[in-house]
């Protein structure tokens, strides 16, 4: 009767929402044959960047960054290092001793960068690094000392040595005016003069995967790829000096920052972005800028996320259509809810809390759907880095000529380091995407602020300049 036609219309009502929702999720999965053309067309850009003719046009920038070799123990002295670009700023102090009683010890401090700051003006925000920078000194009781720093700043820089690199564009949150194309050394040291309160010996300008590569490399000299996957996604790598067509000379390696974020943006992998991809892009800092970077980092995964919430809430699909103030504000979705929300030991009861937290009212159905989105957002994330770095090694196997090749990489960032399943989908994805290449992931211990001493370190004694 009229009762039995109801509960089929509400059943074919249900099915017809799942089937909705199912469809949203596939256009996240990517098949084998996608994870291949992925890997092949990233090697691809990683030659374009390299040679000469395609160098300044490529979109993986394959940035030279004067770094030629891993550190062997015999670092030792006292250094400042800098970190910008990456969940803080910080100002830290380091330590290193060479010799069988090998050590780093560090101390150091956080600061906030104010959202003002980072997208003001540069002399506002050098100024307000060397404020930091200050502030550090003045708490550790070392103002007079006229230590060497070394400065991770974790941005594209074009170098033409190891303490020159002109910023080529910001990436990520930030946007401030009148650096783009400036020397960040040069930005830095005219702010330390503007306060005229003491003196650094600048030594060395270091992106983020390099410190992570050179920390990894200071226990592992097996360690020649650094991966950061955090608020950003890149990766840099030991490349032979004579594949680098931009630099002079033939002999030995050279770290090369790839600037993978970047890849896509010559449209070579719109065929797997979603709509969701594309809306998260027009609504960045950077429309059109680092496609991959948007696809795979912490700072838009929660973006793209959001994009399928509301698409679901419009629909109908979720939190019986009612769209919240919290669903629209940018950002709210940060990678430690991710990564709570898709942690396996969460009841859903507790992913419902989460939700609340974020001013998100949700029924039972509700949490599980957004923990079957979160899921197929984080990943398709892995699974792009996955497929990325097996480009990478494959390519260090391939310039070596081996059969079989052997080596670590070393990562840092957010997303590897608190996102329950992103790790061990990369390392799966890389392996069977690279299957002659046996990958070992070595977690560095904070290889911004380290590896930005250790490179001082090796840069001092290289360049001769005296000990402290
Ligand atoms: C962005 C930056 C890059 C950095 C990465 C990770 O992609 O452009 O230089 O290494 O974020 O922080």
């Amino acid at each position: 009767g009229k009762g039995a036609a109801m509960v089929t219309a509400v059943a074919c009502r249900l099915v017809s929402q799942r089937k909705q929702i199912d469809e949203i999720l596939a256009s996240f999965e990517l098949s084998e044959k996608n994870l291949i053309d992925v890997k092949n067309k990233m090697s691809e850009e990683l030659e374009y960047g390299l040679k000469k003719e395609t160098h300044a046009t490529a979109t993986v920038k394959m940035l030279p960054t004067y770094v030629c070799g891993t550190p062997d123990g015999t670092e030792k002295g006292k250094f400042l290092a800098l970190d910008l670009g990456g969940t803080n700023f910080r100002v830290l102090l380091v330590k290193i001793r060479s010799g069988r009683r090998k050590s780093v010890r560090m101390y150091n401090k956080i600061f906030a960068i104010p959202l003002e700051i980072m997208q003001g003006t540069g002399e506002e925000l050098f100024d307000h690094i060397v404020q930091c920078i200050a502030d550090f000194l003045e708490y550790m009781g070392i103002k007079g000392a006229r230590l060497p720093l070394g400065f991770t700043f974790s941005f594209p820089c074009r170098q033409a040595s190891i303490d020159k690199g002109a910023l080529v564009e910001w990436t990520k949150g930030f946007k401030a005016t009148d650096c783009e194309g400036e020397d960040v050394v040069d930005m830095l040291r005219e702010a330390i003069k503007r306060r005229n309160e003491f003196d650094l010996d600048i030594v060395a300008v270091v992106n983020d995967t390099v410190g992570t590569m050179m920390t990894c490399g200071y226990e592992d000299p097996n360690c020649e790829i650094g991966f950061i996957a955090g608020t950003g996604s890149n990766v840099c790598y030991m490349e032979e000096m004579k594949n680098i067509e931009i630099v002079e000379g033939t002999e030995g390696k050279m770290c090369i920052n790839t600037e993978w974020g970047g890849f896509g943006d010559n449209g070579c992998i719109d065929s797997i972005r979603t709509k969701y991809d594309k809306e998260v892009d027009e609504g960045s800092l950077n429309p059109g800028k680092q496609r991959y970077e948007k696809m795979t980092s912490g700072m838009y995964l929660g973006e793209i996320v959001r994009q399928i919430l509301i698409d679901l809430t419009k629909h109908g699909l979720l939190f019986r259509g009612r769209m919240s103030e919290s669903l629209r504000t940018r950002g709210i979705f940060e990678t430690k809810f991710l990564s709570h929300i898709e942690s396996d030991r969460l009841a859903l009861l507790q992913v419902r809390r989460i939700l609340q937290q974020l001013g998100l009212d949700s029924t039972c159905d509700d949490s599980i759907i957004v923990k079957e989105v979160c899921g197929a957002v984080s990943k398709r994330a892995a699974q792009l880095c996955g497929a990325g770095l097996a480009a990478i090694v494959e390519k260090k196997r391939k310039n070596r000529n081996l059969e079989h090749l052997k080596i670590t990489v070393g990562v840092d960032g957010t997303l590897y380091k608190l996102h329950p399943h992103f790790s061990g989908i990369l390392r799966e994805t890389v392996k069977e995407m690279a299957p002659q290449c046996d990958v070992t992931f070595m977690l560095s211990e904070d290889g911004s602020g380290k590896g930005a001493a250790l490179i001082t370190a090796v840069a001092k004694r290289l360049h001769n300049v005296g000990e402290n």
